[in-house]
């Protein structure tokens, strides 16, 4: 296994290119499953995940043609059969995504029940109501999603209890070859899912509500798909994660290729603690601010503060003078990295779901292990501020979702490199 040693003090200067995002290229790839033609995906992430779905797409018939780490030629008329195995599911719980476009296609699928992970017991109960109130017999067998649809799926209204980012994602797809229209209420309305609605739409479903939370679906009624030749959007986690790269070092960093206007909660919340953020139709740059002031965050559904960049504001609150407060309240334990933060130093206090984090504490150099993708960042951030060198070991979990990550922070000046466990 690998293990990035980071060398604190340091600070960043110069600019970095965000890359596709992988929470928009995982759905994006399952939708593939209901084209007609060869498809073309430009600006994929090169990471781990996505590689994951792509293997996942392949055993299921799918052929794949890597142009480059970047841009795949994906062709699935001839699927050879309909379940999504174990062994690639649990891998990445994101696999779920393939429940909806291969009922909705085939009318029967089976697909391993996605494992839970360290940030929550992740469930998959409004996908699976969903597919039922669609019209779909669904039964749990072995660790397997049995689902049957034999004439079909049909539109349904549905109502979502909980704002399910996935959840949106898989009845957009079953909804796209449904009978019929399917209204979904209390919709997800992420950037990631609007490119999928997007998409969708440029194929030739028709999809009102963009951009709201709620969807109305016009179903083909079995018919495949026209897709066009698509480009992934940029990444705004990513991109959230180096602006406090940046934020955590006092330095100034420009990021390229982004999406201003899907970071407005983050970059809002920076000017708040005391950064001048400057910003142009696809550039951000971030300048070093003479105080660094404690904050407030509650995490909630987009266009609120995303839960995905809780962990990298634990990180830079320790910077900050006085105490911040940080409340989770969409995962009910993503708070793993808080230990690996107090392990170099952090004065951070839980109580039930809102972290206190009080700044003005030298952290210092240790061996810290990441727990889960965003919390691995969070710690990288850390470890650029430490005093001495921090190690953190079992980045396989950056690695699913962080493309060419020591490569890019080398660019901006810090002292990081991957090195093998003895
Ligand atoms: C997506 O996960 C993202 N992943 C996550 O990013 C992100 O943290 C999350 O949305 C929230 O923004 C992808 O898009 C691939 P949810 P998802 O369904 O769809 C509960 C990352 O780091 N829920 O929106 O799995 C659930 O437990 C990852 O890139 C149910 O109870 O999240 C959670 O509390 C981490 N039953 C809440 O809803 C369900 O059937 C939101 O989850 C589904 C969800």
């Amino acid at each position: 296994m690998d293990y990035l040693e980071i060398v604190g003090g340091g600070s960043l200067s110069g600019e970095v290119e965000i890359s596709g995002a992988k929470n928009s290229a995982l759905p994006i790839l399952a939708s593939a499953l209901l084209c007609k033609n060869p498809l073309r995906i430009k600006n994929l992430p090169d990471v781990a995940d996505v590689k994951t779905l792509a293997k996942l797409l392949e055993h299921l018939g799918s052929e794949m043609q890597w142009v480059s780490p970047n841009e795949l030629l994906i062709a699935s008329d001839r699927i050879i059969h309909t379940k999504a195995v174990y062994d690639i599911v649990r891998k990445m719980r994101a696999s779920i995504l393939v429940l909806g476009p291969l009922l909705s296609r085939f009318g029967k699928c089976e697909v391993s029940l996605p494992g839970g992970c360290a940030i929550g017991a992740r469930p998959v109960d409004l996908h699976i109501k969903a597919m039922e109130k669609m019209g779909a017999e669904i039964s749990i067998e072995g660790g397997y999603i049995i689902a049957k649809a034999s004439s079909g799926l049909k539109g349904s209204d549905i109502v979502f209890d909980k704002i399910t980012v996935t959840g949106t994602e898989n009845v957009l797809m079953a909804a796209a070859l449904a009978k019929g229209v399917t209204r979904i209420v209390n919709a997800a309305k992420e950037p990631e899912v609007i490119q999928l609605c997007e998409i969708l739409q440029k194929a030739g479903v028709e999809i009102e509500g963009i951009g709201s939370n709620e969807l109305c679906v016009r179903g083909t009624n079995g018919e495949l798909l026209d897709f066009k030749e698509i480009n992934v959007i940029a990444d705004r986690i990513e991109a959230g994660t180096y602006l406090c790269a940046g934020a955590i070092t006092n330095s100034s960093i420009t990021l390229k290729n982004v999406s201003p206007h899907h970071l407005e909660a983050v970059v809002g919340k920076l000017q708040e603690i005391g950064f001048t953020i400057e910003t142009t139709s696809n550039t951000l740059k971030i300048l070093p601010s003479h105080k660094r002031n404690a904050f407030e965050i509650i995490t909630t559904e987009y266009p609120g503060f995303p839960t995905d960049m809780q962990a990298q504001f634990m990180a830079l609150a320790s910077q900050c003078e006085g105490s911040s407060f940080i409340e989770e309240r969409l995962f009910e334990n993503r708070f793993m990295h808080v230990s690996e933060l107090q392990r170099l130093g952090a004065n951070i206090s839980l109580r039930g779901n809102v972290a206190k984090i009080t700044g003005g504490e030298r952290l210092i150099g240790a061996d810290v292990m990441a727990t889960d993708l965003r919390a691995s960042s969070a710690l990288i951030l850390a470890g650029l501020v430490a005093e001495g060198n921090t190690q953190v070991h079992r980045i396989y979990h950056l690695d699913r979702g962080y493309e060419r990550l020591e490569e890019k922070f080398s660019t901006l000046g810090a002292q990081i490199r991957r090195l093998k466990e003895k």
